[in-house]
């Protein structure tokens, strides 16, 4: 396994972290209990120390889920959750406001049966609560010994401002970035500098259309997100560039006698120097193949060829 140690925390992680979106059982079409217990019995036999969810996911099943998964191996590993995101019958808003984040933070303590999370990460600013009072409250949580850090995620460049009196207090900052999304990376970049953070991908395989087992006909049944058109990767010219994308890596993949997958995260490793990977996944085979991406490198030319391929759609 590869590691970084995490910005302002002397935290240690596997560059490639699970991601839990799919562990939430809701919008990915077939996802199995059993299959998902298994997958994380694998990550943890390979090395991956480092799992990702959200109080949002599956409205708090992939918390749920993941405890059932650690067990008593929960103190051997690093979790991170998030929250600000509230939902209701009226729709869905964005809160942090004091009052919500510790309601929050106990709904997750409980789901995850631990009684501390390791990084407690803003998924959304609702730019309605003052960032010092933010900032404040996780202080006083920390205090209280209930999270140990705190984080960040889709962070825009007009929304760093009200940051930067904040450098060396956040530990990591989560954006979509992958060869399908190049459309954050400024974001991502200039918020790792200037607060200091370690810069972690979301959506890292272009939520599975990285992978290479989807072509031009591919089509999604109403209980999987991807269906929907928001989910610009498998929709039409966005899904054309991909493809040719992963035509792209398909020779590469053979090259180094790995998936394509792993070569769609190795390109975020190599690309983005001391980054975590976030990857969702649902079964055992998937961890095993997206673990194909770790100990070795792509070279100068084959990062350039990549890199060209991405950004020639002006959509990406
Ligand atoms: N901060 C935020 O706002 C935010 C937002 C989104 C996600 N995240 C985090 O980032 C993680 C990664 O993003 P994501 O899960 O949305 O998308 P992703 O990692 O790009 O794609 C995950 C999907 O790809 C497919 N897959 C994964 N590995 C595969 C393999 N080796 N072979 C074939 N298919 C494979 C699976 O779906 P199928 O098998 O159905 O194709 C899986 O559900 C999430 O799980 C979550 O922890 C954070």
């Amino acid at each position: 396994m590869e590691f970084v140690d995490l910005k302002n925390s002397g935290l240690r992680v596997s560059r490639l972290c699970m991601g839990g979106c799919p562990m939430g059982g809701y919008g990915w079409g077939d996802v199995q209990e059993k299959e998902l217990l298994d997958a994380i019995d694998v990550a943890i036999e390979n090395g991956i120390n480092f799992f990702d969810t959200a109080d949002t996911y599956g409205l708090g099943q992939s918390e749920i889920t993941l405890a059932k998964g650690l067990g008593e191996r929960r103190k051997d590993v690093v979790i991170e959750t998030k929250f600000g995101v509230r939902f209701s019958n009226s729709g869905t808003i964005y809160d942090n406001s004091p009052s919500y984040i510790r309601e929050s933070l106990e709904n997750s303590l409980k789901r995850l049966k631990t009684d501390y999370i390791d990084i407690y990460t803003i998924h959304y600013r609702d730019y309605s609560t003052p960032i010092e009072s933010v900032v404040n409250t996780l202080e006083s949580l920390k205090e209280e010994g209930k999270i140990r850090f705190f984080g960040l995620s889709n962070i825009s460049l007009e929304g760093l401002t009200e940051l930067l009196p904040y450098r060396d207090k956040f530990v990591c900052c989560q954006d979509e970035f992958s060869l399908a999304c190049r459309k954050h990376e400024n974001e991502l970049i200039d918020v790792e500098n200037s607060l200091n953070v370690t810069p972690m991908t979301w959506g890292s395989l272009g939520q599975g259309v990285l992978t290479g087992k989807y072509n031009r006909d591919c089509s999604f049944g109403k209980d999987d997100r991807r269906s929907r058109n928001i989910y610009v990767n498998f929709h039409g010219n966005k899904l054309k560039h991909n493809l040719e994308i992963v035509e792209a890596m398909r020779p590469i993949a053979s090259a180094h006698n790995v998936s394509v997958a792993a070569v769609a995260i190795r390109f975020i490793l190599d690309y983005l120097k001391d980054s975590v990977v976030l990857v969702g996944a649902k079964r055992p085979s998937q961890i095993e193949s997206n673990l194909e991406s770790i100990d070795w490198h792509l070279s100068e030319k084959e990062i350039e060829l990549l890199n060209s391929i991405s950004l020639s759609d002006v959509n990406v």
